[in-house]
């Protein structure tokens, strides 16, 4: 081996070099992360061969010192440009090998007596929600996913140049003009009260689209709307709809909270917190530090969406609420991030139950 002190600057770097090249040779063979962080310390760290190096330079001449200087900066770019290629190789080796490790052979038999199908926490909530609002007497409705802006907006009382449209990061359809993707399930009021007349109790389900996306929010998402025009409907009636859906997925023991809040189509207008599961109400970064998660919107339905579908305002009251799926099925099975629920993740999906 050569002792680097009798050396000269030049040919330590080659030396240097050729002994990194070879370690780098070796790790792209079987890239693994830690050594790859290892070779980082032991050439570019404090005590470093580059280190060693420059302490080389220090012993230089000043007319010397350049042309080595620039032979040691060169050296420095090409091993940080290699371990950044080898960094890449790595994270990509690591994807191969989970991939590999849940990789599906659809083309195989069933095994019959094998672990069955599972169903999505979205539908486990879904067929709870359905099934308490039919005990209430709602009847199940649906909507266009894909529609004008007229029932998502202009209708719901949101002005052409209402600030709150801007709330909403709307798709818009292109070359379509006002056709978008829904952005809450709010269009089926217009559309099943321009069809039908009151006395109405009526729920709907659906996906909804939004260009918005981290733990709490995806760029699709479910909803769950419901509203009843009758006479005399009143706060304490939605108040009464809402803590029995809410204990029927939650139990008795959930820490709910109201904050006063605005819609174009409701006033009052509300919204509903419920605990966050993850940290129990003392902050974190899911509930981002409030210790309470937003799960639905709620509030007595404006006079100017009656007077939009022609419902006499004078005569008939309402109540509507909108609360996100996603969100209570975070709540109910305790996940840190929303946007677990559409990985696909076989052994995240395999957790629950077969059946509600
Ligand atoms: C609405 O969408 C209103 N239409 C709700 C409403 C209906 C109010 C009837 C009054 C009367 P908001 O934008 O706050 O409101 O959304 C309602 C719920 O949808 C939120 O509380 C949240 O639970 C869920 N939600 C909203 N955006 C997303 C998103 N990007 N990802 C997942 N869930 C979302």
């Amino acid at each position: 081996m050569n002792d680097a002190s009798n050396l000269s600057i030049f040919e330590h770097a080659e030396v240097i070099e050729k002994k990194f090249a070879a370690r780098i040779a070796v790790l792209s063979a079987a890239p693994e992360g830690r050594a790859v962080e290892d070779l980082r310390i032991a050439y570019l760290g404090r005590k470093g061969e580059l280190s060693s190096l420059m302490e080389g330079l220090k012993k230089l001449s000043k007319d010397e010192r350049p042309r080595a200087g620039k032979v040691v900066n060169e050296l420095r770019g090409k091993i940080e440009s290699e371990l950044e290629t080898l960094k890449i190789k790595v994270r990509d080796w690591q994807i191969e090998q989970k991939l590999a490790a849940k990789a599906l052979d659809v083309s195989l038999p069933v095994d019959s007596m094998g672990q069955g199908g599972s169903l999505h926490p979205v539908s486990l909530i879904r067929s709870v929600l359905i099934k308490e609002f039919r005990h209430l007497g709602f009847s199940v409705c649906d909507g266009p996913e894909v529609d004008l802006d007229f029932y998502n907006f202009s209708a719901l009382n949101f002005r052409e140049d209402h600030p709150a449209r801007d709330m909403q990061d709307t798709f818009f359809i292109q070359g379509q003009k006002g056709m978008i993707l829904r952005t809450h399930t709010s269009n089926i009021q217009i559309h099943t009260m321009l069809k039908e007349k009151p006395p109405l109790r009526v729920v709907a389900l659906g996906r909804t689209f939004r260009c918005d996306s981290d733990m709490t929010h995806t760029p699709m998402f479910h909803q769950v709307e419901g509203f009843i025009v009758d006479n005399n409907i009143s706060m304490a009636h939605m108040k009464g709809v809402i803590d029995h859906f809410l204990r029927a997925i939650f139990g008795a023991n959930l820490a709910t909270r109201l904050r006063p809040s605005y819609f174009p189509f409701v006033e009052p207008g509300a919204e509903v917190d419920l605990e966050c599961i993850v940290c129990h109400g003392k902050g974190c970064r899911t509930c981002k530090h409030s210790g309470w998660l937003e799960v639905g919107g709620l509030g007595m339905i404006h006079p100017n969406v009656f007077e939009a579908v022609d419902y006499d305002s004078e005569r008939f009251t309402g109540f509507a609420f909108g609360f996100g799926i996603d969100r209570l099925a975070m709540l109910k099975y305790g996940l840190p991030d929303l946007r677990q629920l559409f990985e696909g993740d076989q052994e995240f999906l395999g957790q629950f139950p077969v059946y509600v």
